[in-house]
């Protein structure tokens, strides 16, 4: 359901691929496949040619008497050549592979460098802009990079739990998520657009629902989604009751909605809730309606998830939502 929704959310390639990338470690893997695909291809060749013509060349003939072909032991030459050229085949496949590890790793950060702090949550994504003053969650939002003047995107990625893998196949490779420990990647998107990304490490029952999003916006349009998520949460006179209850529940010891006390860390920053497009890291289209279902239960729509039924019912729960959709 997640992939399907998220395809509809982003109106993109139902799949992402990473034969389709548009980020420079992205292409550097591509290449290295294609190198590998050419490499075990050949081999597949040799080895299913050779059995195929031992097959036919040498099937029992009409005049086979049934006795045992010469044995061969103890060739020298041939058992240097089964072994060495192997040999060389992983020589030369590890030392390219290395070198493009290399080469993605060790790429100096451009002072121009987007910086995003990413949380593996079970099960979602905590996305802060350190240095923006940002927080959001399982949506990544990123400038396009422009080769001329580059903005990459360079991203630190830490676990709340266990281990998780930050994947979006069309920008760079898998990038484990460890507790305790600090890991880096980055990104350079040329072209805008969004891409679908997803957990790609076991990490429990909803490892399938850790969906990530990253929308490249053209440089202008970025900078307006920065202002935008940078302001304090809308205070709307109408959803002054949904407001007031959810400072009275216990909402607000696990989320954050800046310029209110809620300032909980354990879910999402809600300041800006509705501009996210789905609830639950890709589980549900982001609509009043879901919302509702969430916050009265969110297990209907994400088994296991970590946040608690808020037991909440009739009238006050169409005032929280009420309130819930004016963070916009
Ligand atoms: Cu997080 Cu799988």
């Amino acid at each position: 359901m997640g992939n399907q929704l998220m395809a509809a959310a982003t109106g993109g390639a139902p799949t992402p691929s990473m034969f389709a990338p548009v980020s420079t470690p992205a292409f550097a893997i591509r290449e290295l496949s294609f190198l590998v695909f050419a490499i075990t291809t050949l081999i597949f060749i040799v080895v299913a040619g050779v059995t195929v013509y031992a097959i036919i060349r040498y099937r029992r003939g009409p005049g086979d008497d049934g006795s045992e072909p010469p044995q061969v032991y103890g060739s020298t030459q041939i058992e240097l050549a089964w072994t060495v050229v192997p040999f060389l085949i992983v020589i030369v496949l590890f030392l390219t592979t290395t070198r493009y590890i290399f080469a993605i790793e060790e790429r100096p950060p451009t002072p121009n460098a987007v910086e995003v702090a990413i949380v593996g949550n079970q099960w979602w994504w905590e996305i802060r802009y350190p240095r923006l003053g940002i927080v959001t969650a399982n949506e990544l939002h990123v400038p396009v990079s422009d080769p001329a003047s580059p903005t990459p995107t360079v991203i630190t990625l830490q676990s709340a739990d266990v281990i998780h893998s930050f994947w979006i196949p069309q920008l760079a490779g898998k990038t484990d998520v460890v507790p305790g420990k600090t890991n880096r990647t980055w990104i350079d998107p040329l072209t805008p657009g969004t891409y679908v990304g997803q957990c790609a490490e076991f990490c429990g029952l909803q490892h399938a629902g850790m969906l990530l999003v990253v929308t490249v916006h053209p440089k202008d349009e970025f900078a307006r989604w920065v202002a935008e998520q940078q302001s304090l949460a809308a205070e709307v006179p109408g959803a002054r009751a949904g407001r007031d209850l959810f400072g009275s529940l216990a909402c607000i010891n696990c989320h954050t909605v800046r310029g209110t006390p809620a300032n909980g860390v354990f879910g999402p920053d809600l300041t800006h809730l509705m501009s996210r497009m789905t609830l639950g890291a890709g589980m549900a289209r982001n609509t009043p309606e879901n919302l509702r279902a969430w916050v009265q239960d969110p297990a209907s729509l994400k088994p296991g998830a970590l946040m608690p039924a808020m037991k909440v019912s009739g009238d006050q729960l169409d005032q929280l939502v009420a309130y819930l959709v004016t963070l916009r």
